[in-house]
């Protein structure tokens, strides 16, 4: 919904929760005073705020400057050196926590492994000298496709360990999209399993790294972590078993002293054009992100079992399940599979039985499970949580009630976090134990974050009127580059709006500087919480041979916050049918991967296009809705189009 300058907005919610004086007395930030002071610091005084703050983390050599900032490049912390495997392993086990359970893992079918900070510091050496063995050394890549399984927290430490760059791919991306990012990456290593469970069935990620790796000449061993048992075919001379690889290695491995801005990972996210961006994160900047907001926003302490159910695959799971809870010394839970299997009281019962006390989802979870009624939450008790968190799109009120009610007992405060892969950390959110929340909303930024929201000459835009939402100075967990591509990372992120960095959301600021997300203003979908680019499914179904042109707008959907509809013209002698949908889908499922498939397919024998050419999407959006047009269509070259789409609706 644009007006002239910027974007209108339509919530109004108005409802506000005070955290509780028995929440907020415990908390490490126990006031908005408090909050305000540490924001005041970071405002007055960014270089020496951000300095206090990275003390705490373990150098082994000091920095000498804070913060160069050569826009839009910036450097945190030059000149140190430091290792984050280090700092989210040794540094625990000096202390007493060295037999606090870090990772407490449940796979689908029940089993479960509990790695003490000792445990896993043994695991992270062998698998670093493991990867040492095989010819990886700093400044390498390896990629990671594994399900949720120890084995992926364990590979990305022990890639931190020795200075490789890792990049993960999630497991519900296809053969061909891994092979991308495999190519795009160089990756010498692939690291798979035999599979992982999910909702009952095997998922084989196996067969799909072989497809891969045929057309990925960079890679030169493929290490197979056995988890399922299923037979899979192994490659002589190529492929090798985990338990074999880690054999006879030794259990302690140095930990690389890394440059502040060494790529710790590239995390492959979807923007506007066809390419995967790869997102490139730093050593320093980053974990000081995750650690910070880690304590603040989730406000995690030494007795806390923490519970993200992102996949690592994600960001979230980056920041959130791995890298931000250790640095703090917490516990994390990992689990495998489905969340509603064998019953959609899965969850729940995880919860009770780990006695989870801070619970981080995503709406599309929130909005599934809720309709799945309140029976299978009331059979748990639910006692030991204490805040519960949500990420990834905006949360309705309805979904934000429900969890606030039924699963947090109207007790917990619900932290409503805005970031993204970009950002590395969260940048907007409550403080629980400091602010006032309001459904809906993401609140205020994290100290030493400046966001706003501005209208299209980047103006400040005026409250409660929508806009762009843009951050106007550098933060230490921000993205260095698009790997191989500085030029996109201008482009993308630094050129619209000049000085500032551009999310592509539309926000807007009420009265008491609340910023409330409204989504997405480039043609890119957030769909279940993920970034999907428009323009990457169109190549997809274009590249089918029965395809002459395809446009993809996305339409509200209940659960899934946005599904996937694709407008698709066919070259001539091909007929529509049920048949080429079925086919076009999975088409689509076999070159991105199952999130992309479209929920709907809608056959046209013409697309509404500008006189320019340009495919006019928001005219597709209003028909995949059912609603009327009321923008201007003076620019759309035949006007006939519109009517024979609606017609073909009906
Ligand atoms: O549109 C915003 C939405 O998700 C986008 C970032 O997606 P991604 O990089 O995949 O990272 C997701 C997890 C950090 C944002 O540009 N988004 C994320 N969190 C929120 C949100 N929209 C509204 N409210 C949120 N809390």
């Amino acid at each position: 919904m644009q007006n002239e300058k910027g974007i209108t907005s339509v919530l109004n919610e108005r409802r506000k929760f005070k955290p509780s004086p028995a929440f907020s007395r415990l908390a490490h930030v126990k006031s908005m005073q408090a909050y305000k002071r540490l924001c005041k610091a970071a405002e007055r005084n960014p270089d020496a705020f951000w300095a206090s703050l990275a003390k705490e983390m373990d150098w082994f050599s000091p920095w000498k400057t804070v913060c160069d900032w050569n826009p839009p490049f910036a450097k945190w912390f030059v000149g140190g050196k430091m290792n984050v495997a280090h700092n989210c392993i040794d540094r625990h086990l000096i202390g007493w926590r060295k037999n606090k359970a870090a990772i407490i893992w449940e796979g689908e079918p029940g089993d479960v492994r509990v790695l003490t900070y000792q445990d896993l510091y043994r695991e992270v050496c062998i698998c670093a000298n493991a990867l040492k063995s095989q010819g990886v050394k700093k400044g390498d890549r390896v990629s990671i496709y594994l399900p949720m399984i120890p084995e992926l927290a364990i590979t990305m430490l022990a890639c931190a360990r020795i200075g490789v760059t890792h990049s993960i791919i999630f497991g519900g991306f296809s053969a061909v999209a891994l092979c991308d990012r495999i190519n795009d990456a160089s990756a010498k290593i692939v690291i798979t399993s035999d599979g992982g469970y999910r909702k009952g069935e095997i998922v084989d990620l196996k067969e799909k790294v072989d497809e891969a790796v045929l057309k990925a000449p960079s890679v030169q061993r493929v290490v197979v972590v056995r988890r399922t048992g299923i037979p899979v075919a192994m490659k002589e001379g190529r492929d090798i078993w985990w338990h074999d690889l880690m054999k006879g290695m030794p259990d302690r491995c140095k930990a690389e002293a890394l440059d502040s801005e060494h790529p710790l990972f590239i995390l492959y996210t979807s923007g506007t054009t066809g390419k995967p961006k790869g997102v490139v994160h730093s050593t320093a900047g980053y974990l000081l992100g995750a650690m910070m907001t880690s304590r603040w926003v989730f406000d995690l302490k030494d007795t806390d079992t923490y519970w993200c159910t992102a996949d690592i695959g994600w960001v979230t799971g980056h920041s959130y399940v791995v890298y931000g809870i250790l640095a703090n010394g917490g516990t994390t839970v990992m689990y495998e599979g489905a969340p509603t299997y064998p019953t959609p009281g899965r969850l729940w019962e995880m919860v009770d039985k780990y006695h989870v006390n801070i619970f981080y989802t995503a709406p599309t979870a929130i909005r599934a499970l809720m309709k799945l009624g309140d029976t299978w939450p009331k059979q748990s008790r639910l006692s030991s949580l204490r805040l519960l968190g949500t990420v990834g799109e905006p949360i309705n009120p309805t979904a934000w009630t429900w969890y606030h009610k039924v699963i947090g007992g109207g007790r917990c405060p619900i932290v409503d976090t805005w970031w993204q892969t970009e950002t590395g950390a969260i940048m907007i959110s409550p403080l629980p134990g400091a602010t006032e929340t309001k459904p809906g909303s993401a609140t205020l930024p994290i100290p030493g974050i400046f966001p706003e929201v501005v209208d299209r000459d980047g103006v400040k835009a005026a409250t409660n009127t929508g806009g762009y939402l843009v951050i106007k100075r550098p933060w230490p967990s921000m993205l260095r580059t698009v790997w191989g591509d500085p030029k996109r990372y201008e482009k993308q992120y630094w050129s619209d709006f000049p000085g500032c960095y551009f999310t592509g959301d539309g926000a807007r600021c009420d009265q008491d500087g609340y910023f409330w997300v409204m989504g997405r203003v480039d043609d890119v979908m957030n769909v279940s919480g993920h970034r999907l680019g428009t323009m990457e499914i169109e190549s997809a179904l274009v590249s089918a041979p029965a395809v002459a042109e395809a446009a993809v707008v996305g339409k509200p959907d209940e659960i899934k916050g946005t599904a996937i509809v694709a407008f698709v013209t066919l070259r001539s002698g091909q007929q529509p049918s049920d048949a080429l949908k079925a086919a076009l889908r999975a088409h689509v499922e076999k070159e991105i991967g199952v999130i992309a498939r479209p929920d709907d397919i809608r056959f046209t024998e013409n697309l509404p296009k500008t006189r320019s050419g340009k495919i006019m999407r928001r005219l597709l959006r209003d028909i995949a809705v059912g609603r009327e047009t009321t923008g201007d269509i003076t620019t759309l070259e035949d006007y006939t189009i519109l009517a024979k789409l609606r017609q073909d609706e009906d």
